[in-house]
């Protein structure tokens, strides 16, 4: 009688624990477009204009690939004389970046770097 009764409220527990987790399933709202698409649609759009003024070494905007990323926190990190990097704050620095200035990319750490200080769009 008592395994019987133990048997029956285990089988009506995790048929209620289903019964949850199926009406999570079947109410969770379907994103309208991938998350990255979304996250692109509330990204700050920075005007040219916007990046000059960036151009100091305690506040230091760059554009690269359509991006505008502020390094100001990165500045005393980069692993050269600040006189390498210190002249593209303010700029469009894409080449720059590829390059090294010396025909050498950045490794795929720094571009994950980069993504940290991601602040926004560039407006072409
Ligand atoms: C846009 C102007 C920049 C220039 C001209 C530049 C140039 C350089 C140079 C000359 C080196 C060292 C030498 C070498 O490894 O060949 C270097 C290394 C490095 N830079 Fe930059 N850099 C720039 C921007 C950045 C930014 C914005 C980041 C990250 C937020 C960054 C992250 C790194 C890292 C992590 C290294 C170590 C080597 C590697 O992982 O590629 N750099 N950079």
């Amino acid at each position: 009688m008592l395994r019987k009764l133990f048997i029956v409220s285990t089988l009506i527990f995790w048929l209620i624990v289903a019964g949850f987790w199926l009406a999570d399933f079947l109410t969770l709202p379907k994103p309208v477009a991938p998350i990255s698409v979304i996250a692109g649609l509330a990204e700050k759009t920075y005007s040219q204009a916007e990046i000059p003024s960036h151009n100091r070494e305690d506040d230091c905007w760059i554009a690269i690939e359509g991006h505008v990323y502020d390094i100001t926190p990165y500045l005393p990190d980069h692993p050269t004389e600040p006189e390498i990097i210190q002249p593209w704050c303010g700029k469009e620095a894409t080449q720059a970046w590829l390059t090294k200035n010396k025909a050498r990319p950045h490794s795929p750490r720094a571009s994950q770097l980069l993504e940290k200080y991601r602040a926004g769009k560039w407006a072409e």
